[in-house]
């Protein structure tokens, strides 16, 4: 059970976690029709806190509902500042960020447009999505019998909460089958995604990733990988991957806000590369981690200080 913290930002008020309460016949409860970030802030070398893209993620968090048709009451900016004083409020260093909106109670049935939209922000201590050694040393992945919903059956440009059945569904099936995580591939047998993570494979020294056309989130840490490799020189291509390509890669890693960067030594009991983190991953990830907890001044403009 996550760690309770002292308040839960709720409609604009800053309520105690114990009366951060919905009714049951909440409309996002029974079909699913709501959208949420999430978002990490971390502490810095300096001791400062601060959240990574809060920005961007506030802005995917407005267009998701607008994909899904919910007017959110709130603006950006008053978006940003409530996950801000979420985060000092409950006197946290280092935090998962989690803004959900959310069709509360009136009507019920599919066409219920008068439903009150509400917004939650609920922050809490999370350490590393995939584990410190996974981090390190590389998670075991398994391609899932699921399939990414298709770009006309789900929106994928939007983070909706009943999205995610399919990846939890993903997610159970290969942990029960003993390894980390799902790579889920579309309805034509592409890499799309993970269950809550963008792919990269490396070739030659070369990054690919599944194009945006594809069935995909477009991710912020994605988004950062692409930064990243124009400042340090790396070619990138955003093209179709076949699942074979990615058993013949050099290197493969998983992009999220939750998972950070987490290399894959292992798909379909093939091992990639060595088997080990390969060096491009290890050289991404050290240049995100000195942003965004060490002394690399250079990406402020994608730190929001607490
Ligand atoms: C389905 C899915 N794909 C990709 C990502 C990675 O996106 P980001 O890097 O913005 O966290 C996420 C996480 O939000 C996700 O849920």
């Amino acid at each position: 059970m996550i760690e309770k913290v002292d308040k839960i930002w709720m409609d604009g008020e800053l309520v105690n976690w114990d009366d951060a309460k919905v009714h049951v016949i909440s409309h996002t409860l029974h079909y699913g029709l709501g959208v949420f970030e999430g978002i990490r802030c971390y502490k810095r070398e300096n001791g400062q806190s601060v959240v990574f893209r809060l920005k961007e993620h506030v802005d995917r968090l407005l267009k998701s509902a607008h994909i899904a048709g919910i007017e959110v009451r709130w603006s950006a900016s008053q978006v940003f500042k409530a996950c801000l004083d979420t985060v000092r409020v409950n006197k946290l260093d280092e935090c998962y960020m989690r803004p959900l909106v959310f069709l509360g109670a009136g009507d019920m049935g599919l066409f219920s447009v008068d439903n009150p939209v509400h917004l939650v922000i609920v922050v809490w201590r999370w350490g590393t999505y995939l584990g410190d050694e996974g981090l390190e040393k590389g998670i075991r992945a398994k391609v899932s019998s699921y399939t990414r919903p298709g770009i006309n059956i789900s929106m994928t440009k939007a983070k909706i909460v009943g999205h995610y059945v399919n990846s939890i569904l993903a997610k159970r099936e290969v942990i029960n089958a003993g390894y980390q995580e799902a790579v889920i591939l579309d309805s034509q047998g592409y890499v799309a995604e993970a269950t809550g993570e963008n792919v990269f494979m490396i070739k030659r020294g070369k990054l690919l990733t599944p194009p945006l056309g594809c069935s995909i989130l477009n991710g912020i840490t994605r988004d950062t990988i692409f930064e990243l490799c124009s400042e340090m020189e790396i070619p990138c291509e955003e093209r179709l991957i076949s699942r074979d390509e990615l058993y013949i890669a050099d290197e493969v890693f998983l992009t999220g806000s939750a998972a950070e960067i987490t290399p894959i030594r292992e798909i379909d009991d093939r091992k990639i590369g060595d088997g080990n983190r390969g060096p491009i991953t290890k050289q991404l990830q050290e240049s995100f981690f000195q942003i965004v907890r060490g002394s690399d001044d250079n990406h402020m403009h994608w730190l929001a200080v607490v």
